[in-house]
């Protein structure tokens, strides 16, 4: 007999006895196995054996929950998503192989033929590749407004809106989306409010709280938080995630077993890290605004933000982070192309890749990266200017980060 449950409401952790969120990142959502073992298993297997025909029959007929094949369910997976919907205030979560997978189960779980989806125009360049042109494609109409203009949203929705969608922070300006204001106005019409919550994570913010339906993550970013794996997930309703279950399983969107783990670890110190990531970014961001080769900042930690007094209202308090929380991406402008490129070329430590959410602060000149794929149209539309250049701040002593964008920066002046 093992102790694992494969029922989707159960938890190692007995709720009642009202544990703190820091103590449900360690220790929620896994099921002790009778080995005994104290670090989560990997329970690297691709089906599972049955007593006989009988229980085999049961299991496929849903006379029996359990697990069935991984593709569907696996219990390093499970214990994954028990633990962030945990985390996220969620009855469920459905993980899936990446950020992506995530963002395309939403699309298929939430919208057919003729519906329409409205987007925030700042988001990440590859959820607006997948809406243009695989969801246009398939009848699904798609209209985008920025992010933080409620009275924008308001006037784009259309009878046939069923899901509105927006990151915030937004990826890379750090735009601030009013989730409560969007949450009241999706469910007026009779649509789903679905929030990219990567840049804050459950730390800093959580949007099933402030009226969202659903929450996605790509898990990639700081539920990792060491670069090394590829996730994603959903968490919302029982109803909802049950929807979306039906896409992961049925599509093969499914999370590897080894990724969960990685994840499930990455949990465990989310918040520690957030605290110094939010630390840092606070320092860098005040050096930035002072050197005289920085055109404008974005950061919503800064008063002069347009995103300011709403990221303080929603984003939840971290006790002892000094000048507050707001997340550690940070965009930049200088002159031009060139000039971002001289910047990011002359760095020594930072490291020049697309990713972010790294203990390892990382750089890249988003134009010509991860917006690439963006009409230059779009891209002026989101922000997203040539001279733009996204900084995640990582875990290194900030002095050090500080002195790396010295090196280009100085040089722009000779
Ligand atoms: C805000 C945001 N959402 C989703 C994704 C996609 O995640 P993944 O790379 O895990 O597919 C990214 C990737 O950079 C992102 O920045």
């Amino acid at each position: 007999m093992t102790q694992l449950d494969p029922n989707w409401q159960s938890d190692a952790l007995d709720p009642s006895l009202g544990f703190f969120e820091q103590t449900l990142a360690v220790r929620g959502g896994y099921h002790r196995t009778d080995e005994g073992e104290h670090s989560e298993a990997i329970f690297a297997t691709s089906s599972y054996v049955y007593k006989n025909a009988q229980d085999a029959a049961d299991h496929f007929n849903g006379n029996k929950k359990g697990n069935v094949y991984s593709r569907h369910t696996n219990p390093t997976v499970r214990a994954f998503e028990r633990r962030l919907a945990l985390l996220e205030n969620g009855e469920r979560c459905v993980a899936t192989a990446s950020g992506m997978g995530a963002i395309l189960t939403m699309c298929l779980a939430y919208l057919q033929a003729g519906d329409h989806l409205l987007c925030a125009k700042q988001l990440f360049g590859s959820s607006v590749a997948l809406f243009d042109t695989y969801f246009q494609a398939f009848g699904v109409e798609v209209s985008y407004v920025d992010c933080f203009d409620n009275a924008a949203w308001a006037a784009a929705i259309r009878p046939n809106t069923k899901v509105l969608y927006c990151e915030s922070p937004s990826n890379p300006l750090a735009q601030i989306a009013d989730l409560q204001f969007l949450s009241e106005l999706a469910h007026g019409h009779g649509a789903l409010l679905i929030v990219d919550n990567c840049f804050a994570t459950p730390v800093l913010q959580k949007p099933l709280d402030l009226g969202a339906d659903v929450v996605i993550h790509s898990a990639s970013k700081y539920i990792d938080g060491q670069g090394r794996v590829l996730g994603g997930a959903l968490i919302g309703s029982d109803e909802l995630m049950e929807k979306a279950f039906g896409v992961v399983r049925t599509g093969g969107i499914s999370l590897s077993p080894f990724n969960a783990w990685v994840l499930l670890k990455g949990l465990e110190t989310l918040s520690l890290r957030m605290k110094t990531h939010c630390e840092n970014a606070n320092q860098v961001a005040q050096f930035l605004t002072n050197h005289p080769q920085v055109k404008a900042v974005h950061f919503s930690g800064l008063p002069t933000h347009p995103s300011h007094e709403i990221a303080k209202r929603q984003h939840n308090a971290l006790t002892g982070v000094q000048g507050g929380a707001f997340g550690a991406i940070i965009g930049f402008e200088v002159a031009d192309q060139a000039s971002a490129w001289q910047v990011i070329d002359s760095t020594q430590m930072i490291s020049i890749t697309n990713n972010l959410g790294d203990a390892k602060s990382t750089i890249t000149h988003p134009a010509t990266t991860t917006h690439f794929r963006m009409t230059p149209e779009a891209r002026m539309q989101a922000g997203v200017s040539d001279g733009l250049i996204r900084l995640s701040v990582g875990l290194e002593d900030v002095q050090d980060i500080i002195a790396d964008l010295s090196r280009g920066l100085d040089s722009l002046g000779n």
